[in-house]
Formats: structure tokens, sequence, C-alpha cells
């Protein structure tokens, strides 16, 4: 039997899916370019890689917000339990869902989701991720909270 859907997506023709939409019209432009982009600083993205790969344990469920292209999540999804990548782009997302096609990794699911909008699961989760993303949410402090709404008591 399929997954339930992670997340609640905004219905076809509605004003959230309207402004989901907005926003990644730019993302969903570029996102092959992106794809294409080599890594501008290999060494400093092993390090964070690392870093993030040294805190997760295989009993975590991992949430990824503005996951792009999927890389990083193929990478750190085999050291969590299970991880849910999302990205405002539906295009971004298709790539990483490509990706994952090529890299079949069990833990992981990609979902088209707007961080700035509450349609995640709320106590969830173990761990929320955001690379390289958090100056782009339209507003710092709510889409943090959202996203701490997303974690169980006592994760962090
Ligand atoms: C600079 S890219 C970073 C992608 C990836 N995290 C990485 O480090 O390569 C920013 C990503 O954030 C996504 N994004 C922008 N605003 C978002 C939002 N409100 N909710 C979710 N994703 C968003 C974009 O679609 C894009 O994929």
């Amino acid at each position: 039997m399929p997954l339930p859907d992670p997340v609640s997506t905004p219905a076809p023709g509605s004003v959230a899916n309207a402004l989901r939409a907005r926003k990644a019209l730019f993302w969903d432009r570029i996102a092959r370019k992106y794809a294409a982009d080599p890594i501008a600083d290999m060494a400093g993205y092993e390090t964070t890689l690392q870093r993030v790969r040294s805190l997760l344990s295989g009993d975590q469920d991992v949430l990824e917000i503005g996951c792009g292209t999927g890389s990083t999540a193929l990478r750190l999804a085999p050291f969590a339990g299970s991880m849910l990548a999302t990205d405002v782009s539906a295009e971004m997302i298709a790539i990483a869902r490509e990706r994952w096609e090529r890299q079949p990794t069990p833990q992981l699911r990609f979902a088209v989701a707007d961080a700035d909008a509450p349609v995640f699961a709320q106590g969830a989760y173990d761990a929320v991720l955001a690379f390289n993303m958090l100056h782009l949410v339209q507003d710092l402090d709510a889409a943090l909270a959202l996203a701490a709404q997303t974690l169980r008591p006592g994760a962090c």
C-alpha cells in the first residue's frame, strides 16, 4: 500500500498553490542549470555533510526544507531512519526524483512544499535540515517557528 502523502498539498487552483507556484517560478526556470553547476567549495560541502551525518542516527525521522535537486538528501538519508526532503519548486523535486531513480534510497522521499506554509505534519520529526535556503523564506521567524512545530518534543 502506498504511504500517505506526508505533506498537505494545496489544491490545484487554490490561493495557497498559486502563492507557492509564484515563489517557485524562478527556481523552476533555473533548476536544470542549478543541477548541472558544480559545487563551488567541495571541501566545505564535504565538511558540512560530515558534521550533519555525525548528528544523525538510524532511529531518526528527518525533514529537509528547500532541498533543491536532492543531492544532499541522497547523501544524508542513509544515516537516518527516514527522510522527507522538500522544496517549493516542482522542477527541483522532479530532478531530485530522477536522481533518486538512479540512486534508489529506500529511506528517502521527496515532496513539493513551501517552508513558509503550515503544510508539514506536526511533532513528527527528530530533526529539520535547511541548507542555503533560509535567506529565501518570506519571514524567517515564522518559517523557523513552523519548522520547530514539526519536531517531536525533545528534538533539536
Ligand atoms: C540556493 S538553493 C539551495 C538548494 C539546496 N538546499 C542546496 O544546498 O543545494 C535554494 C532552494 O530553496 C528553495 N526554496 C526557496 N524558497 C523556498 C520556500 N519558501 N520553501 C521551500 N523551498 C524554498 C528553492 O526552490 C531552491 O531549491
